[in-house]
């Protein structure tokens, strides 16, 4: 069996193809498993920390109901409630809370305070969302096409709007994956392309691809999910009307989606502007697999828990 106790989950990018269907697949049980009613509580008398910088809806429920359920017990600490948010360092705030707490996930801005939170810890720490990336977001989304397509391996997914953390993680579990992925942009708004470039090399090795353009009918061709996030992030909320500017051509809308295979799924990690990356036709469309997703941050974060802490 593998085993995956005591890993910190940061990104993708840590994790070998057959760990993340590992997790996929253990996902899928853990949430029949809950629907079944069958009590399954392998965190008993451990604790999760949760430090919040940026909102949440989502990240914040499903990590403290995932924890309740597994057994354990989940804080939430807001970085402002924290000596963190009066200048306690990084590394007295790990080396403390791992006194403490048997795991630590972190929504923050800079993907530095993640790896530097993980390397003062001495317990796992969970990426609850970055600049960088949103790996649970990602794992959740791909354990979804699982469910409803049967399979992940050559698939085509095409993601339309902001080269941000969401594309980043999507498209380095896609490479990981054997998933084809396809990206259109407005210029000036690309991916990282450090991520790219790793997000290539991957793919190379597992029998996926990578298209990057700023052609939002080239990348959507064809397609077997498209997937749309907000086009100002949290923290970009000052470039709003810039980018609304930037990105006017990018909706996906049903003139847009005529591209991609008639059975293609919508995703968006919400939460969702309605009207601006996607028309409310689409976003609420019969293809719409949103709410599914978003269940599935629950089950897909319960197995990276059960798993590393
Ligand atoms: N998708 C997601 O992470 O949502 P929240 O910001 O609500 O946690
Ligand atoms: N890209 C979005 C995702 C929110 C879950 C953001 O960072 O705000």
């Amino acid at each position: 069996a593998m085993s995956l106790r005591g890993r910190d989950f940061i990104g993708l990018v840590d994790y070998a193809p057959e760990e993340i269907q590992y997790l996929i697949d253990l996902a899928i049980d853990l949430k029949r498993k809950q629907k079944a009613g069958e009590v399954y509580q392998p965190l008993k008398g451990k604790t999760l920390g949760m430090i919040f910088e940026k909102s949440s809806t989502r990240t914040r429920v499903s990590f403290e109901v995932g924890m309740y359920q597994l057994g354990g017990h989940a804080l939430f600490l807001s970085k402002n409630d924290l000596q963190l948010g009066r200048g306690e360092t990084i590394y007295d705030t790990a080396q403390t809370m791992s006194r403490y707490l048997d795991g630590i996930m972190i929504r923050t801005y800079a993907h530095r305070t993640v790896i530097d939170l993980a390397r003062g810890a001495t317990i796992p720490v969970i990426n609850g969302l970055t600049d960088l990336s949103h790996p649970c977001q990602a794992l959740a989304d791909y354990q979804t096409v699982q469910e409803k397509k049967g399979r992940l391996q050559g698939l085509k997914v095409a993601y339309i709007g902001d080269g941000n953390n969401m594309v980043h993680s999507l498209m380095m579990g896609a490479a990981k994956l054997g998933i084809h992925f396809a990206v259109a942009t407005p210029e000036g708004y690309e991916p990282d392309s450090e991520v790219l470039k790793l997000s290539r090399e991957f793919a190379a090795q597992t029998g996926g691809s990578l298209y990057v353009g700023t052609d939002a009918k080239e990348a959507i061709a064809d397609a077997d999910v498209v997937y749309t996030d907000v086009w100002a992030s949290m923290g970009f909320e000052a470039e709003q009307k810039e980018r609304e500017i930037a990105f006017k051509n990018y909706q996906v809308n049903d003139e847009l989606v005529k591209y991609a295979k008639k059975d293609y799924l919508f995703m968006h990690c919400l939460p969702a502007h309605r009207g601006e990356e996607v028309s409310e036709s689409v976003i609420d469309g019969k293809n719409s697999v949103i709410f599914d997703q978003a269940e599935n941050r629950l089950h897909a974060q319960k197995a990276v828990m059960a798993a590393i802490m």
